[in-house]
């Protein structure tokens, strides 16, 4: 057989992480590929959460998260510091996923030393360069020179296809969240323990109806978040509701998020949580309320409906499907979408249907069989 093609897979954030650790799992049992793992560390806490749950431990960790970094502070030193480990590794190619500043640098500094580019959940679109900001810029920047671009789903080969991607590049893979999911699952069905250690707030909210809530975006810093807040604040004021906010580490979420809901019965304000305690949260709750991406792929999949504060979305298939629906980041317009999903029964049951539109389980599986064939290497 032909030596094993090295695979630089790089990586930073929790979501990619969790989105790249089935495709990793993949590739080292493939005799085909020899994976190299470098995290960046983008981020620190909640990418060693997720590291350690799928049993990754990186080749290269560049340990480049700073407190509350900037945009161009990170995207210097990561274009600097995965060049080194480009040239130290000479990979036969790069595997990069989504859209955060890792992936774009990541493929920006494997094009400047003409490595191949993979790109694993290519092609989501929003159509507006500032929503989400900077990943819209981000993921098209790696689409301009990925050589091949998993899609995973029509919609978003088609937005390649549109932006006059040859055709034969771009393949409809399904999303590795979905794999993730089942992984993570499977895993608690094993081991309830894994994902046992929210006991003590289901005792505290017995009776309740839940709420899961997650946000980070960076285009709702500031007046965004405060109306978040001011719609959190106003829904866990009925006797009958109680949040559940794994809050994100950046300070700009945080020290809103603290200021406003700290100390209210209803809401239990949690540390970030690891993979299987939110694949919990997301079975515990009966209304996810997000800015997240990963989350408006992950609760239609288990039927939840999901309230998407954003203006736009590059996942459109949640909300084709009728298990997501934008509400942006209005106070009034969040409250009065979720008191209608919590009382009109109707409402929630038309949402309230598990539909996959984003995935199978099989989507690593088929990522690395396409990698095979583009190296000519069929098993
Ligand atoms: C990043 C990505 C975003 C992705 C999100 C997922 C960019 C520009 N942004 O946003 O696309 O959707 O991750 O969560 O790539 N922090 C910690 N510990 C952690 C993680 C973050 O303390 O484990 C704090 C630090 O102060 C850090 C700040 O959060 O500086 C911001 O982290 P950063 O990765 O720049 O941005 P995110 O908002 O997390
Ligand atoms: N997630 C997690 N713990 C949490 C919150 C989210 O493991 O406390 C997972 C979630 O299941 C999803 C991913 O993190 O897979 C989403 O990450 P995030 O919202 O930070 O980023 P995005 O998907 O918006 O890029």
């Amino acid at each position: 057989m032909a030596r094993p093609h090295k695979i630089l897979v790089v990586f930073g954030t929790r979501p990619e992480a969790i989105k790249l650790f089935p495709v990793v799992a993949a590739l080292r049992a493939d005799p085909r590929f020899v994976p190299v793992v470098c995290v960046s560390a983008q981020h620190r806490q909640m990418l060693d959460q997720v590291l350690e749950i799928a049993g990754i431990v990186p080749d290269h960790d560049l340990d480049l998260m700073r407190p509350d970094q900037t945009l161009d502070g990170l995207t210097a030193a990561l274009l600097t510091e995965l060049g080194k480990v480009m040239d130290a590794e000479k990979p036969d190619r790069v595997m990069v996923q989504g859209d955060t500043a890792t992936a774009m640098a990541g493929a920006l500094a494997a094009y400047y030393r003409k490595i191949p580019v993979d790109h694993v959940e290519a092609g989501l679109r929003s159509g507006n360069i500032y929503h989400p900001w900077p990943e819209e810029v981000n993921r098209k920047i790696i689409g301009s020179i990925a050589s091949l671009h998993f899609a995973p789903t029509e919609v978003s080969a088609a937005a390649l296809l549109a932006e006059n991607v040859p055709e034969a590049r771009v393949h409809v893979t399904g999303n590795t969240v979905i794999d993730a999911l089942q992984w993570v699952t499977e895993r608690i069905r094993e081991a309830p323990e894994l994902a046992s250690g929210l006991a003590e707030l289901e005792r505290r909210f017995a009776g309740k109806r839940i709420i899961g809530v997650t946000t980070h975006r960076r285009e709702n810093f500031g007046g965004g978040m405060e109306a978040i807040a001011e719609a959190i604040r106003q829904i866990a004021a009925r006797d009958d509701v109680a949040v559940i906010f794994p809050v994100h580490l950046n300070p700009n979420v945080r020290k809103v998020m603290e200021a406003a809901l700290g100390g209210l019965d209803n809401v239990a304000l949690i540390e970030p949580l690891d993979y299987p305690h939110f694949a919990r949260l997301l079975s515990l709750a009966e209304i996810m309320l997000t800015d997240s991406g990963g989350v408006q792929e992950e609760a239609p999949a288990l039927g939840k409906p999901v309230l998407v504060m954003r203006e736009t979305t590059e996942r459109p298939e949640g909300v084709a499907a009728g298990t997501a629906r934008l509400v942006g980041t209005e106070t009034s317009v969040i409250v009065t979408e979720l008191f209608t999903l919590l009382d009109d029964k109707a409402a929630y049951e038309s949402m309230a249907r598990a539909h996959n539109p984003f995935g199978d389980g099989q989507s690593a599986r088929r990522i690395v069989e396409l990698l095979a064939n583009e190296i000519g290497c069929q098993a």
